[in-house]
């Protein structure tokens, strides 16, 4: 099922190599990388003019756009799970993104849907709690859960993680993330729990939050909160506002990252043309492209990063980092 690319692969390899030689910066590693969270802050107000240039810069037209695994690299192993994000880096791809949710006891877990039911044995173990919603089960119960044998019984026995069993092994691996909150309708003060668990583990440093944590979620409400609680961190909203209202989300955020089939090359040209709520040009990283044609179709858009289920793919077309 896994298709190792090598050549894609050491391509990647050595540019990743060159550039640390080189200082450059590290392609999406020193603060001031494109893609990276902390590229300098201009003064420029939230929602004010960008400078014309947008937020595209030499390196990133020469690299390609920032890759994002979706769910850890979850066309080849579980979403969501230790493997998926270990088969990420094992292809040379440091982005993960996740999904955050909340057990009925104050746990905080890595799993995409309100219900344990499509990616969990839960229906097997627990006949009689449907719809086997993540917030009705203790951290305890889902730690018992097959997260692995629903995608493929090789991966029989993954779990699903709670969030500080995933950081430990994202910050192992080196990689950087792209944290979703989601559904945090269901789960009251799921930011500032989030946030804690993220300083307790050392992700709120300078470092961690200048090139390795990105915080998104679908509600705006949700990216509002966590802009207020920690105003150092990059933020995303997922969706994809009108261009009038553009100015209204700079006030909190950073990035649009809007799903592939709603945009053109204008909308991200009026993204860019903003500074977010850290006074830099905003930027956009578009969800779900796991094809050849869609991932050069957005690239030509000028899009900064593409958050792929097959990261392999993406880099073989467009030669994102
Ligand atoms: O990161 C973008 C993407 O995750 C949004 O959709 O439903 O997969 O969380 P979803
Ligand atoms: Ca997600």
């Amino acid at each position: 099922m896994y298709v190792v690319r090598p050549a894609a692969a050491a391509a990647a390899a050595f540019l990743g190599l060159a550039l640390s030689l080189l200082g450059a910066g590290a392609a999406a590693a020193a603060p001031g990388a494109p893609g990276s969270p902390g590229s300098p802050r201009s003064t420029g107000a939230p929602g004010a003019p960008a400078p014309a240039s947008g937020a595209a810069t030499g390196q990133q037209r020469f690299l390609g756009p920032v890759v994002y695994s979706h769910r850890g690299a979850s066309a080849y192993a579980p979403e969501n799970t230790i493997d998926s994000i270990d088969r990420a880096m094992w292809m040379g791809f440091k982005w993960v993104e996740n999904d955050v949710q909340r057990t009925r006891d104050g746990e905080l877990v890595v799993i995409h849907d309100d219900s344990l039911a499509r990616t969990t044995n839960v229906e097997q173990l627990f006949p009689d709690r449907k719809p086997w919603l993540v917030k009705d089960f203790t951290a305890a119960e889902i730690a018992r859960l097959d997260a692995g044998s629903w995608f493929d019984p090789a991966f029989a026995g993954a779990r699903v993680p709670t969030l500080r069993e995933y950081m430990d092994r994202v910050q192992d691996n080196q990689q950087r993330l792209l944290l979703e909150i989601k559904k945090p309708e269901l789960y009251p003060g799921i930011e500032e729990q989030t946030l804690k668990l993220l300083g307790e583990l050392g992700w709120l440093d300078a470092k961690h939050v200048s090139q390795r944590l990105v915080v998104q979620s679908f509600s705006a409400d949700s990216v509002r909160i966590v802009h207020r609680l920690r105003p150092d961190l990059v933020t995303a909203f997922l969706g994809t506002p009108t261009v009038a209202e553009l100015p209204r989300y700079a006030e909190f955020t950073d990035r649009i990252n809007p799903w592939h089939t709603t945009i053109t090359a204008d909308w991200v040209k009026a993204v860019h043309g903003l500074r977010g709520a850290h006074g830099k040009a905003m930027e956009v990283d578009t969800w779900i492209v796991d094809d050849a044609p869609t991932a050069r179709k957005v690239r030509e858009m000028g899009v900064d990063g593409i958050i792929t289920n097959m990261p392999d793919v993406v880099r073989e077309a467009v030669g994102g980092f």
